[in-house]
């Protein structure tokens, strides 16, 4: 954890309530969380399927609406963003890193990075040189004009990283982001997340299923039917 930053912290979440409603079924994912994740902070939430998690991210990340509770990230209010303004605070200060990899198919891993740039109005040029530069930093600068089907996995989840990374994001949330990948390849992806957590104060969420990578964060969240249902600090090596 990055020291200095502890007075506002970069999530805080309370009361939130989610109820997911299809048709008369109603699904309570969420039923009442408080969560404060501090700057810096590498947090891992781990718990049964189904118990909430993606639920957790969407929710805290403003992707989907809440029904109840507040969510402030950075210290600005995300619930009562209108779209258009939570759109362009998620592009600012958020990056997103997910188990499926969410690469377009017909772009290069350079200009699926550069795609959040340029969506947010940075000119081609420094767009595809900060596209390059993240690349660089996950190992790929050489298959910048490669398409994702020509990437293994574990190189296609290295891109969405670069993407996730290129805008400088405060907070960055992983979703299950080594689920598809080998041990090996696993770890060199979570080694690439904790370099940038050191290297830029990133703040990171990681949901995952991998007790030996959730050991390596600060804190671990353990949810239970739509609930903080204890946190743990790991001993660290
Ligand atoms: N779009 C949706 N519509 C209805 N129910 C959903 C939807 N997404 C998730 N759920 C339900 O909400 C609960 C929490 O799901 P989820 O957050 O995906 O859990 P996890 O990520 O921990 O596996 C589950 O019961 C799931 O079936
Ligand atoms: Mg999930």
């Amino acid at each position: 954890m990055q020291p200095g930053h502890e007075s506002v912290p970069m999530v805080e979440a309370r009361g939130v309530v989610k109820v997911y409603r299809t048709g008369a079924l109603e699904v309570p994912a969420l039923q009442g969380v408080d969560l404060v994740i501090h700057r810096g902070e590498m947090v891992a939430v781990m718990g049964p399927s189904g118990c909430g998690k993606t639920t957790l991210l969407n929710c805290l990340s403003g992707l989907d609406d809440i029904d109840r509770g507040s969510v402030h990230v950075a210290g600005r209010e995300i619930t009562s963003m209108k779209d258009a303004e939570r759109t362009a605070f998620r592009a600012r200060s958020m990056g997103f890193i997910f188990q499926s990899y969410n690469l377009l198919p017909v772009l290069t891993a350079a200009e699926n990075v550069e795609l959040p740039l340029l969506v947010g109005g940075v000119d081609p040029r420094s767009a595809r040189k900060r596209a390059l530069e993240a690349l660089a930093s996950v190992g790929l600068r050489e298959r910048a004009d490669h398409k994702p089907t020509e990437l293994s996995g574990g190189q296609q989840q290295r891109v969405t990283i670069a993407r996730s990374l290129v805008n400088d994001p405060a907070i960055v949330w992983a979703d299950e982001p080594t689920g598809n990948l080998d041990t090996k390849t696993g770890r060199e992806v979570l080694d690439i997340m904790h370099r940038l957590n050191r290297e830029r104060g990133q703040t990171y969420v990681i949901v995952t299923h991998d007790p030996a990578l959730a050991a390596t964060c600060d804190r671990i969240i353990h949810m239970e039917s739509g609930l903080m249902e204890r946190e743990e600090i790991p001993a660290k090596a």
